[in-house]
């Protein structure tokens, strides 16, 4: 299982390796657009939903949101996931965390609307 650092170094050629392997049909990220395309819609329900994002990456759906109105926040262990997401929205609340060490301190008193993952 790839560790913070192995996300770290793999940060900046992501977007290119999900659109080939999407494109190619192939492992990892076969289907990777119908996956986020369901959570879209999910959280769609809710007009301005309040937003926790665990394991943004380089926010190809965070960013989305964020566009549309919607109150994003976000957490990922990857430092250079978090700078790459902090460039495209830098008044949006990003915190470089681990969630297996549970929720970090700047998100506590929070309510989310939807927590979504993928
Ligand atoms: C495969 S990428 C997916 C990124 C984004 N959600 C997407 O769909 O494009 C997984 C992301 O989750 C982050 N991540 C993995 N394990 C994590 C953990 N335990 N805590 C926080 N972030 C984690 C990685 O750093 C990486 O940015």
């Amino acid at each position: 299982m790839l560790g913070s650092r192995g996300f770290d170094l793999w940060a900046d050629g992501y977007d290119k390796d999900v659109q080939l392997s999407e494109e190619n049909d192939d492992y990892p990220f076969a289907g990777y657009k119908e996956v986020l395309n369901t959570i879209y819609k999910l959280v769609h329900k809710k007009e301005g939903a309040r937003i926790l994002d665990i394991g943004f990456g380089t926010s190809l759906l965070t960013k989305k949101l964020y566009d549309e109105g919607y109150e994003v926040y976000g957490m990922d262990f990857s430092i250079r996931m978090v700078e790459i997401a902090r460039d495209k929205m830098p008044r949006v609340r990003l915190v470089e965390a681990d969630i297996s060490k549970g929720l970090p301190v700047e998100f506590e008193g929070l309510d989310f609307d939807y927590v979504i993952s993928s």
